[in-house]
């Protein structure tokens, strides 16, 4: 039976990916949802089809985890691979409004970085053992910023000397490809992808201040012009992950793949030394 996981899966793009996979599997399959909204997860998991009475058990669960704190990230893959057999898709959706200056959890990463980057490359990384179990060749689907790579600020790769939106961007954008450049060359049978969804009308995007509500609904009528709904961005991601290929794939808004130029060897180890310095520290011994 196959097994996805859905980290960001109580909300927006993460959620209807989640709902498109239930769907398509006519809830015969196990899904886990990682978040930190029990009760959202929960009215999701209700909505799924049930499978028929005669199938074998099946898990639809809910794993709570804030997984900005990386040591959080180490318990829960730590959990989930005590009770998984094996994982076939991995979609990694975590985020917060992006748009705001820099905000260091207690681990001293900024909350942005966490959960867009070093979060989803431990979850990938931890749960590899997993993903090699997948009889079909494991999927893993980031939901971030895909395009080209930009040079690497070598002296300043958490961001923490200097910390600007366009720097952020950037390295986000390239810490990932890079990333998964290299998980798709160590395990040539799993697909590593990264998309870019464009504008998408999910609750990220809806000012928490009721203040800053009023232009927003003012430009809806433009806005909602030029973007998605969460269902319509998780039906084209869904339908790109069930057909993407083995190695590393880059995909626009509509699920289209993109050109990608791979970075060399050095710029390889350079990134991926990084994350694993700045993630393996806060793994239990
Ligand atoms: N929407 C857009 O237009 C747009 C554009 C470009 C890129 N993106 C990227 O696409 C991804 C998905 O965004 P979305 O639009 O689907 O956003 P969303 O609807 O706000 O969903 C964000 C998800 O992240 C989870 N999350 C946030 N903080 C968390 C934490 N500390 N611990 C655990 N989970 C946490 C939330 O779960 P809980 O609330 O349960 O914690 C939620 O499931 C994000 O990486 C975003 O940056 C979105």
């Amino acid at each position: 039976m196959l097994t996805a996981v859905f980290v960001g899966g109580t909300s927006g793009i993460g959620r209807a990916i989640a709902q498109s996979f239930a769907r398509h599997t006519k809830g015969n399959s196990n899904i886990i949802i990682v978040g930190r909204n029990k009760s959202a997860a929960d009215e999701l998991i209700s909505s799924f089809p049930k499978p028929p009475l005669d199938s074998p058990k099946v898990l639809h669960e809910f794993v709570p985890c804030d997984v900005s704190l990386i040591s959080n990230v180490h318990k829960t893959t730590s959990e989930l691979s005590q009770n998984l057999q094996q994982i076939d898709y991995l979609v990694l959706s975590s985020g917060v409004f992006i748009f705001t200056s820099r905000n260091e959890t207690s681990e001293g990463i900024d909350d942005k970085m966490a959960l867009s980057y070093y979060s989803r490359w431990t979850f990938i990384h931890d749960l590899m053992p997993l993903l090699r179990k997948s009889d079909q060749g494991a999927k893993v689907y980031s939901i971030l910023a895909s395009g080209a790579n930009a040079p690497i600020d070598r002296d300043n790769m958490d961001l923490k000397k200097e910390h600007t939106l366009s720097k952020m961007l950037a390295a986000l954008t390239t810490y990932t490809n890079v990333a998964f450049q290299k998980f798709a060359r160590d395990e040539p049978n799993m697909s590593f992808n990264h998309a870019f969804p464009g504008f998408v009308r999910s609750p990220m995007l809806i000012p928490s201040k009721w203040y800053w509500r009023i232009p927003y609904y003012l430009v809806f009528p433009v806005f909602s012009f030029m973007s998605v709904t969460p269902e319509v961005a998780g039906d084209i991601h869904f339908k790109a992950l069930l057909e993407a290929p083995a190695g590393f794939n880059s995909y626009d808004p509509k699920g289209r793949p993109m050109q990608y130029t791979p970075a060399d060897d050095e710029t390889v180890e350079l990134v991926c030394n990084h994350t694993i310095e700045m993630t393996e520290r806060f793994r239990e011994q």
